[in-house]
């Protein structure tokens, strides 16, 4: 088996695109191993896609507590469930790549949807490249769970037209790399962090020395859509000590902005006089 950090150099230097990418439609069942997107936590926000694929797997390779165990109870109790936390690739990809190879149905399982900080793509390159094929399954996000959660969107009319997924400067980010402050800068940005709620008294006050508004909304959702969901909310001044307060160190989805609060948006053109207009303007929304 070719060590994993040399088929990952091997994928991602070539130039060649993956025919696959014109052959298939996301969510369509595909020869090899998915990659599914678990969901926040709530059994039922796993999709219709993946439900099919992990009630039909031998070996489900999941995130550890990041996956919620009455999903495994539910959906797979009867197959061999591998958590990989504490696991390196060269043990993951070897012990996914045998059980394939031995014909039987593995499916990896990651929290939230695998495109957000999720380090899929490197175990699916070291299984492509020993000819086991792979894809993704998408799922619904954290920021999406928190967001129903909050009953807000993320993007509201007059409030912000844009979204930022971000982390705070931390073990694998450097400093100069950390563009939290700049996102809430630009004021029409909803910031949602993620895998920061342990920093969360330090990113508030660099945000607070940085000069932002001390009264911006900032609501923390914890473990969005399992049972001991929380919502904490306040402000870039108090939001720090509420949730050193409630002591929870990590498994918390944070945002920035106005539309954490639903503060202050506007009607929107969508249902309105404007809706009986041919739409030559470019997209709408739904
Ligand atoms: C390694 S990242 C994985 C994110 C995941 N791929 C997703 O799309 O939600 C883990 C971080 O996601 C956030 N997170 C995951 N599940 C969450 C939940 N149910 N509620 C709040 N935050 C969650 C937390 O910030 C946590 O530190």
């Amino acid at each position: 088996m070719t060590d994993p950090q040399t088929a990952i150099d091997a994928e991602t230097t070539t130039s060649e695109r993956d025919p696959r990418i014109h052959e298939r439609t996301a969510g369509e069942p595909q020869k090899g191993i998915p990659f599914i997107g678990a969901g926040p936590g709530d059994p039922g926000l796993l999709t219709v896609t993946g439900k099919e694929l992990v009630e039909a797997a031998d070996l489900v390779v999941h995130a550890g507590s990041l996956v919620n165990s009455d999903l495994l109870e539910a959906y797979c109790a009867d197959a061999e469930q591998v958590s990989s936390i504490g696991k390196d690739l060269e043990e993951l990809v070897p012990l996914m790549c045998e059980a394939y190879e031995a014909g039987r149905s593995v499916v990896r399982l990651h929290s939230g949807d695998p495109a957000v900080y999720g380090a899929a793509l490197e175990q699916m390159d070291a299984l492509e490249h020993e000819g086991i094929p792979t894809y993704l399954v998408p799922g619904v996000t954290a920021a999406f769970a928190a967001s129903a959660s909050l009953r807000t969107q993320l993007t509201l009319n007059g409030v912000a037209n844009h979204v930022a997924f971000t982390r705070p400067q931390g073990k694998t980010l450097d400093p100069a790399d950390d563009h939290i402050g700049e996102f809430v800068g630009m004021g029409d940005v909803t910031t949602c962090i993620y895998l920061g709620t342990h920093a969360i008294e330090e990113t508030m006050e660099r945000l607070l020395e940085d000069g932002h508004d001390p009264e911006t909304p900032v609501a923390v959702v914890y473990h969005a859509s399992w049972p001991d969901e929380d919502v904490i909310e306040g402000t870039i001044a108090t939001i720090g000590e509420l949730v050193e307060a409630a002591g929870y160190r990590a498994s918390a989805l944070v945002i920035i902005g106005d539309a954490a609060r639903k503060a202050g948006y506007e009607r929107s053109y969508l249902y309105g006089d404007w809706t009986n207009r041919t739409a030559t303007e470019g997209e709408t929304g739904d």
